[in-house]
Formats: structure tokens, C-alpha cells, sequence
């Protein structure tokens, strides 16, 4: 069978005809342009530099690896203006928005209402991740499988409903964007107390936690689906495994995320179908019934507990260090892909990816994710030549946190640099990566030496203590 049509098949939410063949392949080579400035956004744009169309990438701001692939542009990735301008001097043909802030603040529609293309969801589309209250209530409204909750916009009453609900572990979320920071595991009732202080008294994410989601705590292992839509097809990519915790063994606080493993050994073909269609259909069909048409890559956090996978989170972008894993997987060209969610046109492609699997480990800052110096030099990088060896090799430097200064490299953020390994298996890949990630050193330099080994379950343990 026509792979075109399998996909077709499979994943279109309305059905739409054929009959004009995409066009995608221009003539002309593009100046693109990518907002953001992390591992994630590196591994974009080295994959957005495999298109032969390519003809000059330009980062904002980018940082101190990327500016070795692409020309670093100073500014805030939520000033949609600076974006604007950006893009009119360089003669940007396509704008990547990627991560969170500013596609809640609406760059993407900044650029397309003037006339750029750009891939990412509008700000409407967006609040999918912006506020969890939306999500949970969307998810509520049209029968999605996650988590019972409550939603409360005053500390004294979200007080005394865990005092009369009396179940832990519970969960409490900002509603806001709180830098992956949000949501806290309780145990106890002074635990509960002390977050629900924290988050909506003491506004430590400021607005975001002027109403939390407070949430029933679920159990089972957790997977990653990332999807590409344009909002009529769903094209999942390959499942994968955060890691969260800072440290071995799932202990110590949330983070980011430590490293990732693709694919997931968790989602068998029997649950993506079962996610198929109780999960990522109807996500994608309730943003069309509600007026948000949610087009670019839309991010699953699922829990697959004993009743089922249930939705943990949705992201309104590709995840972090999800991305730094799973670019490498992909076969067919990004931007072929992001130029067919933009024109609403993915049903036309047959989206592949090879077999095998990645392993991405994360060299992160000694503190980190609480306080951390920046500006230590960074030794044993491989230099441009070694460079391109490792990457015919299939392995790939992220940088995330990095800068520039005298001519070296240094640190500039609490996870520095993403070590990625593709391979025939996992243990391979998994063998490979730290073989790279070993040689790499800076002052304080912190990594998780367990990555894709047998972890217990995350969230068991309390990790209020992430929150002084
Ligand atoms: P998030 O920032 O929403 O990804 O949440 C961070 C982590 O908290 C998730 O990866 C889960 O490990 C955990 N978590 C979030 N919600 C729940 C829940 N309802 N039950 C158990 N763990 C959760
Ligand atoms: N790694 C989780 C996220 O990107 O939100």
C-alpha cells in the first residue's frame, strides 16, 4: 500500500482529498529563522540543516554552539517585534517559534500576520500548555483520559480542601508557565500547606500560580509522544523517556529533564493505538471545536497507569530534551515537515523515521536546577573536524547553556550541553553516548549515570524540598 495513504488513513481527523500534490520542494534557498536558544533548538537546526534548501540559518539568540551552525542573533525569543524586524533584514523565508513563551505570546501570529511563514501554534492554540486549567478542563469537556483535579483561586480554600481530602500523595499545579518548575508532589498535609503557600502566596512563578490545579497522583511508567499536526493529520514521532529527577534513581528534585531514551520500551504498537484514538484524535478534534486550531508540534506526557494511559501534560512545542533525542530519528527533512503543517498539507506526506534507537544524556551544572555558577570553561569539546566524525557516527553535541567568551566555550545555564547517541539498540546507543559525555568536563559538571537503565517509577519519592 501507497505509505501516503497509510498515513492518510491512519491519523487524518477530516478527511480531505488529494487531488493537488504538495509542492513543498522550492526553488529558491531559504533564509530561516529559529526563536529559542537551548539543546532543543540545536537539534532543530542541525536538522534543519540536512534540507538542501537551506541556505542560512539565523538563532534567536541562539547560544555559544549554535553560533557554529547558524548566525546568533542578540534578543528575547518572546519579543515578537525584535522577531519581526529580524526577520524582515535577513529576508527570513521561514520562522521556527520554539519554545513555550513565545508561542503563549503569540510570535508565531506576530510573523504569519505578516506575511512569514512560521511553524508553531498561534497563542490561542497555545494555551494548551499556558494554562493548565484549560487543559484539564478541555480534557474534562471531551472525555480525555488524566487525572481527577480541582481548580482553586484562593490559597485559604485550596488549603482546606487538602485538609478534607486527606489522599496523598496529591499533586499541585500552577496554572501558568513556571519554567517546568509547577507542579509539586506532596505528601503530607503540611506539605500540601506549604505548596499551596508557596506557589499562590509567596508567588514564586509570579501570575502563573495565581490559581493552581490541584490533582490526583497517578502511577505507572511515563512516555513521551510528540505529534506533528497541522490539525486535520496527526503524525506521532518516536516515543520517548524524560528523565526528570536530577539525580540517580529518580531522587532529588524535578528538572527539565536529565536525558532521554527513544523509544519508549513502555508504549508497545497496542497502546500508540489505544493513544491514537482516546488521546491525540480527540485532543487535536477539541482545539478545532473550540476555535484553537492547533497547528506545529503538540507534546503528550502521558502516564500509562493500570487504567489506561492517561494525558499528565500537553506542551505547545517539542519537548526539551525530548527533541534532542528524537530529531535524530527522523528520516524525512524538517523542514519538508514544518513547511506541511504550516500549509496544512501533512496529510500529502509520508513521514519516516529510521529504526534503532537514541540515547541522550545531559551534562548539567553543578547546583543545578537550584543555583549554579555560569562562565566555566568547558573542556574536551570535540573541535569542528572530530565533530562531524562523531555526527557520521551518529553522534550529535547539543549545545544548551553555552556561550562564547575569549574565544572559549563556557557555561551559560544550568544544563550545558546534550550528548546524543543513535544506534542499531539502545544499550549501543546508550554505550556511546557516555563514552562522549566522559570526556567532557567543566568545574562542578553533574550527570545522571543511569540513564535508560531499569529507573524506579518517578514521583514516588517527595520532591517539595525542590521549593526552599
Ligand atoms: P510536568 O511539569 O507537568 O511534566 O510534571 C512534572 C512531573 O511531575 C511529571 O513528569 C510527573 O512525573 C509528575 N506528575 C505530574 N502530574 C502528576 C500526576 N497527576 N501524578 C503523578 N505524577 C505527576
Ligand atoms: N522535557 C519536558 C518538557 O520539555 O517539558
Amino acid at each position: 500500500m501507497n505509505l501516503r495513504l497509510l498515513v492518510f488513513r491512519k491519523y487524518s481527523i477530516k478527511p480531505r482529498q488529494l487531488l493537488c500534490p504538495a509542492k513543498f520542494t522550492m526553488i529558491s534557498p531559504m533564509n530561516i529563522l529559529v526563536i529559542g536558544g537551548g539543546g532543543r533548538e540545536h537539534a532543530i537546526i542541525k536538522k534543519l540543516k540536512e534540507s538542501p534548501q537551506v541556505k542560512q540559518v539565523y538563532a534567536l539568540p541562539g547560544n555559544g554552539g549554535i553560533a557554529q551552525d547558524a548566525v546568533c542573533l542578540p534578543g528575547k525569543p518572546a519579543d515578537g517585534k525584535a522577531a519581526l524586524s529580524y526577520a524582515r533584514e535577513y529576508g527570513i523565508d521561514f520562522a521556527v517559534v520554539s519554545p513555550d513563551d513565545p508561542l503563549v505570546c503569540g510570535v508565531a501570529d506576530t510573523l504569519r500576520e505578516s506575511g512569514i511563514p512560521a511553524f508553531g501554534p498561534s497563542a490561542k492554540a497555545a494555551a494548551i500548555e499556558g494554562s493548565k486549567v484549560f487543559s484539564k478542563d478541555l480534557m474534562k469537556r471531551y472525555g480525555i483520559p488524566t487525572a481527577e483535579y480541582a481548580v482553586f483561586d484562593d490559597s485559604a480554600q485550596a488549603i482546606a480542601a487538602m485538609e478534607a481530602r486527606n489522599r496523598y500523595p496529591a499533586v499541585i499545579k500552577a496554572d501558568g508557565l513556571a519554567l517546568g518548575k509547577g507542579v509539586i508532589i506532596v505528601q503530607t498535609k503540611s506539605e500540601a500547606r506549604r505548596a499551596i503557600q508557596y506557589l499562590m502566596e509567596e508567588k514564586a512563578f509570579g501570575q502563573s500560580g495565581s490559581r493552581v490545579v490541584i490533582e490526583e497522583f497517578l502511577t505507572g511508567p511515563e512516555v513521551t509522544v510528540m505529534a506533528f499536526t497541522d490539525s486535520r493529520t496527526i503524525v506521532p514521532l518516536i516515543s520517548s523517556m524524560d528523565h526528570k529527577r536530577a539525580f540517580d534513581n529518580n531522587q532529588g528534585p524535578n528538572t527539565g529533564g536529565m536525558g532521554v531514551i527513544a523509544p519508549n520500551p513502555h508504549y508497545t504498537p497496542a497502546i500508540a493505538a489505544e493513544c491514537m484514538e482516546r488521546i491525540f484524535r480527540p485532543t487535536v478534534e477539541a482545539m478545532n471545536r473550540e476555535g484553537r486550531p492547533f497547528k506545529g508540534c503538540l507534546y503528550f506526557g502521558l502516564m500509562l497507569t493500570d487504567k489506561g494511559p492517561k494525558v499528565i501534560e500537553y506542551n505547545c512545542r517539542f519537548g526539551d530534551p525530548e527533541a534532542q533525542a528524537v530529531l535524530p530519528l527522523l528520516q524525512t527533512e524538517l523542514l519538508t515537515i514544518m513547511q506541511a503543517v504550516e500549509a496544512e498539507r501533512l496529510a500529502d506526506l509520508a513521514v519516516q523515521f529510521r529504526g534503532g534507537a537514541s540515547a541522550c544524556v545531559i551534562l548539567a551544572s553543578g547546583g543545578y536546577p537550584g543555583d549554579y555558577k555560569t562562565g566555566l570553561a568547558i573542556a574536551g569539546l570535540p573541535d569542528k573536524d572530530e565533530a562531524e566524525r562523531l555526527e557520521q557516527s551518529g553522534v550529535s553535541v547539543f549545545h544548551a547553556g553555552t556561550a562564547v567568551q575569549d574565544n572559549s566555550m563556557v557555561t551559560a545555564g544550568g544544563r550545558v550541553l546534550g550528548i546524543t547517541a543513535v544506534a542499531n539498540d539502545l544499550p549501543q546507543a546508550l554505550r556511546r553516548a557516555y563514552e562522549e559525555a566522559a570526556k567532557i568536563r567543566f568545574a562542578g559538571m553533574h550527570y545522571r549515570r543511569d540513564i535508560g537503565k531499569n529507573n524506579p517509577l518517578p514521583g514516588c519519592t517527595s520532591q517539595f524540598n525542590a521549593a526552599p
